[in-house]
């Protein structure tokens, strides 16, 4: 389906519907976002919707409020916005509403209680807040705006809101993707490129509030959705089930037959081990992958692990401790806690051996169902390696 544009050049708004239109910001250049590293960029998405009264629903990063406001004046006058939406403090999406109040000083600015909680204190100001909860419904003419807060998707503010009149579901956080696009919607790119992305995204971002995300779902399951509008990236108008299919997926914390083999490694040692291991997956019918921490960036690891059953971490020892690309993966693991995991540390070390241990204890911190530890002195002997996999083949589940 080919998008409706209005007005010519750069900056354009885009008709996602009668009267709404997509105005956000493309961040072409973000790379990293917050330790993820956002290959693809990003977009903040913002979205107006024009009635008696005008509507804006998120903001952007405040370093594209101008490319913002350009789009908006090519609809209306920035000026004649009546409300502003926040579905969520986190300045990606509130950072260009001080700029806006500027111009739409009457804009009255709808957010949950702990949302307006936030924004008063990260702006140090009353920026003209009204609280609203699920359920509640702004009008704005032919159209009206429901409210349905989620907190702890991924932060305690955040809420979604719902325009039943166009079917649209405006989800902030919620199945976004970094992608930066000049396309807008999910049937203009390749679907498992986007699923990739917003597997990612959730592995980085949501993935610590699977419970949350379910109840946000139960709430999404009673509503007529024909479009899923998130604050970043691709809206989905096409692959709507399959988006929320996933998700059922991933806030279930659903695993398949899969080991993920993440290592650093000093003269190799520690690397024959993960190799060894990755045998004895392989011969029990497991998909495998060796992440070494000097190639892979922990959030493309986050990931490959979000369905794996297995989580492998080696690290060889230096100085009485692991390496620090292993100490760094396994503080990022422990943040984002995923769950109903094994775990199985390993790594070669020449005296001192802490470094075994020290894995071992973090990813038992994490809650995962641990194999015995694999800690091999000096370099892996043939005979050593054939017995590591004849072993792990045993208590592979
Ligand atoms: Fe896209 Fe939680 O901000």
């Amino acid at each position: 389906m080919k998008k409706k544009i209005l007005g010519s050049g750069a900056m354009i708004p885009v008709k996602i519907a009668k009267n709404i239109y997509w105005v956000g910001g493309i961040d072409w250049d973000l790379r990293n976002f917050h330790g993820y590293v956002t290959q693809k960029g990003s977009t903040y998405n913002a979205y107006l919707v024009i009635d008696e009264k005008i509507a804006l629903i998120d903001t952007v990063k405040h370093y594209h409020y101008e490319e913002m406001i350009e789009r908006i004046s090519k609809v209306i006058d920035p000026s004649k916005i009546n409300y502003i939406i926040s579905n969520h403090v986190e300045m990606d999406h509130s950072g260009s509403i001080p700029l806006l109040k500027k111009i739409a000083p009457h804009a009255a600015v709808y957010a949950s209680p702990n949302g307006v909680k936030g924004l008063t204190e990260h702006y140090k100001s009353d920026l003209g807040f009204k609280q609203v909860k699920t359920g509640d419904t702004l009008k704005l003419g032919k159209y009206s705006l429901r409210f349905i807060l989620t907190p702890m998707v991924h932060w305690p503010d955040n809420m979604m809101t719902y325009l039943p009149e166009e079917k649209i579901l405006f989800s902030n956080d919620a199945f976004g993707q970094h992608i930066a696009s000049y396309d807008r919607f999910d049937d203009e790119h390749q679907l498992n490129m986007i699923m990739q992305e917003a597997a990612k995204y959730y592995a980085n971002i949501v993935m610590p509030y699977s419970e949350q995300v379910k109840s946000a779902l139960s709430d999404a399951a009673k509503l007529d959705i024909e479009i899923i509008a998130p604050s970043h990236g691709l809206i989905w108008r096409k692959h709507i089930n399959e988006i929320i299919h996933q998700y059922e997926e991933w806030s279930g914390n659903l695993t398949k037959n899969k080991c993920v083999i993440i290592f650093d490694t000093m003269w190799n040692s520690t690397k024959k081990i993960a190799y060894a291991i990755q045998s004895a997956f392989e011969s029990r019918d497991f998909e495998t992958e060796m992440l070494n921490l000097q190639t892979n960036h922990i959030s493309d690891i986050m990931t490959e692990l979000l369905n794996a059953k297995y989580i492998c971490v080696g690290s060889p020892t230096l100085n009485n401790n692991m390496l620090p690309t292993v100490s760094a993966f396994l503080t990022y693991l422990k943040g984002l806690a995923p769950k109903n995991r094994f775990g199985l540390a390993f790594g070669s070390y020449g005296w001192g051996g802490q470094s075994i241990g020290q894995v071992e204890d973090t990813l038992a911190s994490c809650g995962f169902e641990m194999l015995e530890s694999i800690k091999i002195k000096y370099v892996p002997e043939k005979n050593q390696l054939a017995e590591i996999i004849n072993k792990l083949e045993g208590l592979i589940k």
